[in-house]
């Protein structure tokens, strides 16, 4: 376990050590239960987290200000469009000046090829952590949250096989950042990836790079097919969701043009049927209901998307207790 992480940034997990990881989930772990023991836990306590948000969200929001809370501190929701941002507050003045406001800085802005730029000149010019609540390039607390699901629901996760999933949905080009985040971490805990999706939804290549190169290390296999039945053949956790063709254009009405090609992809009964006996479903939500999911698995036995969704509490607790404290 590393006790060392008091004042440290999350912005990516591949900047996380495997052995820091651990601790979260650990630390995470250990939240969890004392909440269901009404357990109080103040490691937090007079501390306040600046939550800036450049976009919409449900559960980020909600999971850091309600941890904030049972933390014994507070959480200061930010929002760019009602503030001097939207008037040319720089990130390097934002760094400097929450940073003296707040014990932390949350950030959600998932705008393609500014999103990650942006969190890491908050942070150069902040005095206080500076955590990624979703940019163009990673969720880092997502796929945190996604690793303890599957650990608490399949046990020790090395030898597992997981299908990270392109699925089709309308409502809009959703970030890259969950796959890329996926592809990453995953096999550095043991699971097999298997990537899949229609040959315009690439991900960066420096992230398939670092996939493989992680997958190598852990012995495990890669894989990237196009064929969305064979990904749920034998597997064990399947993660399909939508995402946007960025790498192919950043042009909203030709993404949504190639997305239209494709509205077959949707995770119904009889594809997890496909799957390993005893398979999970997930997905981080909003998902596209009978677009993207049927109802009948996403309310089904396999799926686990409220569980994951609760595990974004205990890990961003866990990640704000140990770099905040
Ligand atoms: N999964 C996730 O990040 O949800 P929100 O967009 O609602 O925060």
């Amino acid at each position: 376990m590393q006790t060392h992480l008091r004042g440290r940034d999350l912005i990516a997990l591949e900047e996380w050590t495997r052995e820091e990881i651990e601790t979260v989930l650990h630390v995470a772990a250990d939240l969890k239960r004392a909440r269901a023991l009404g357990v109080p836990h103040p490691y937090l306590r007079d501390k306040v987290l600046a939550m800036l948000f450049f976009f919409a969200s449900t559960r980020t929001r909600a999971s850091f200000e309600a941890g904030m809370a049972q933390l014994g501190g507070h959480a200061q929701f930010i929002e760019s469009r009602t503030t001097q941002i939207a008037h040319g507050d720089t990130a390097k003045e934002i760094g400097e000046i929450l940073g003296r406001y707040n014990d932390g800085i949350a950030i959600r802005n998932v705008d393609w090829g500014v999103g990650n730029r942006y969190i890491r000149d908050v942070a150069a010019a902040s005095r206080v952590p500076v955590l990624n609540m979703q940019c163009d390039l990673w969720h880092p607390f997502q796929t945190l949250a996604d690793l303890m699901t599957i650990t608490e629901k399949l046990g020790d996760p090395r030898g597992r096989t997981i299908t990270v999933s392109w699925a089709y949905a309308a409502s809009y080009q959703k970030p890259i950042s969950i796959p890329q985040d996926l592809v990453c971490l995953m096999p550095r805990f043991g699971l097999h990836v298997r990537l899949v999706h229609p040959p315009e939804f690439s991900l960066m290549p420096d992230v398939m790079e670092r996939a493989r190169e992680h997958a190598r290390r852990a012995n495990v296999r890669f894989e990237v097919l196009h064929d969305f039945d064979a990904g749920f053949r034998g597997t064990d956790v399947v993660y399909a969701k939508s995402w946007g063709a960025m790498l192919r254009t950043t042009d909203e009405r030709e993404g949504a043009r190639i997305i239209q090609q494709y509205q077959d992809w949707i995770t119904d009964e009889r594809r997890m049927a496909l799957a390993a006996p005893g398979a999970i479903y997930m997905h981080p939500l909003p998902a596209d209901r009978n677009i993207e999911v049927t109802d009948g698995v996403i309310d089904g036995p396999a799926s686990v998307v409220y569980d994951e969704a609760e595990n974004r509490l205990h890990v961003q607790k866990a990640v704000m207790a140990l770099t905040m404290s």
